[in-house]
């Protein structure tokens, strides 16, 4: 009697647990196994938009603009890479290569169509190394928005520090493995250098939670892969509309960004002013701002 009273107490409380859980977000699975979270907002007959988050952060970190695009009409595809957010975290494929064919599943598999690829940081890395590797995907990208990243970050010691500025090389070869070797210590600074001074703290913390969704073993891998390639011979060969963003208060200084726009035929850019919070996280510190480019691009 008292084991079936028992039985009962513990039942009832799983289901209760189990129901209380928040809805995860539907899987697909990489053509290695893997599976990626993924989210998709708004009409499903609406304009395509899909968001491609920067090293170490979450898909949920672009919910300002989840939010407000799925509102005007688009449907709006977010995804967790591998080892990221809420998505499976293998020991293995931390390389933007493995990154790019991960890309190019969460396209075919969702079926992505006159998509316009919003990728941040290392997002836009993706969509070069993607563009790069996969021709037979072309066709389902009608626009690219890249967010405040250089086509080459590492400067090559050989180089003058003109050729280095010119593309918004920031770091020497050496400095990339300091900080790979030390990310428990340097994950903090990193992120803080990546906003304005003014974001909150309860801001800065909750970003700061997403990126520690990653290991550091597996972030320290992909920031040295991400951080050596060289993207500049792929972008004249980008033959959709492009527009290059960059910010007067970003680790990346907004010359060598703005260069992007001008290897890429007919892209445009435009640079977040200081009083626009023009920062490597504008998009989460001027939503209402950077969403408006955005649309105007991709609605022209
Ligand atoms: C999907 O949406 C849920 C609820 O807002 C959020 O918790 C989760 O992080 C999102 N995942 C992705 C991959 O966008």
């Amino acid at each position: 009697m008292k084991l079936q009273f028992l039985l009962t107490f513990f039942v009832f409380h799983l289901a209760a647990a189990a129901s209380m859980k928040p809805q995860s977000a539907p899987v697909i699975k990489t053509q290695d196994g893997i599976g990626l979270r993924y989210n998709q907002t708004g009409p499903k007959n609406g304009q395509q938009l899909l968001f491609v988050p920067g090293w170490r952060q979450a898909a949920v970190e672009w919910r300002k603009q989840v939010e407000y695009f799925s509102q005007v009409g688009f449907r709006v595809t977010t995804f967790d890479m591998r080892g990221h957010g809420d998505s499976d975290k293998p020991d293995f494929g931390y390389r933007v290569s493995r990154f790019a064919a991960d890309l190019n599943d969460v396209l075919t598999q969702l079926d992505l169509r006159d998509v316009t690829i919003i990728g941040h940081s290392m997002g836009s890395s993706l969509s070069w190394a993607w563009w790069d590797q996969y021709p037979d995907s072309h066709r389902r990208v009608a626009k690219f928005v890249f967010v405040d990243q250089s086509a080459v970050i590492v400067k090559n010691p050989h180089w003058t520090d003109a050729q280095a500025a010119e593309v918004s090389a920031i770091f020497g070869p050496g400095p990339i493995y300091d900080i790979a070797a030390d990310l428990a210590n340097q994950l903090e600074p990193l992120v803080r250098s990546m906003f304005t001074p003014s974001v909150s703290e309860a801001d800065f913390e909750w970003v700061l939670d997403q990126n520690k969704k990653m290991s550091d073993a597996n972030a320290a891998a992909l920031f040295v892969d991400h951080s050596f390639r060289d993207w500049r011979d792929v972008l004249p060969r980008i033959t959709v509309p492009a527009l290059v963003l960059s910010g007067e208060l970003s680790v990346f200084p907004h010359a060598g960004i703005a260069w992007i726009a001008t290897q890429i035929p007919g892209a445009k850019s435009y640079t977040f002013t200081a009083a626009e919070k023009g920062s490597h996280f504008v998009f989460w510190e001027n939503p209402e701002r950077f969403n408006e480019v955005v649309y105007d691009f991709v609605k022209r």
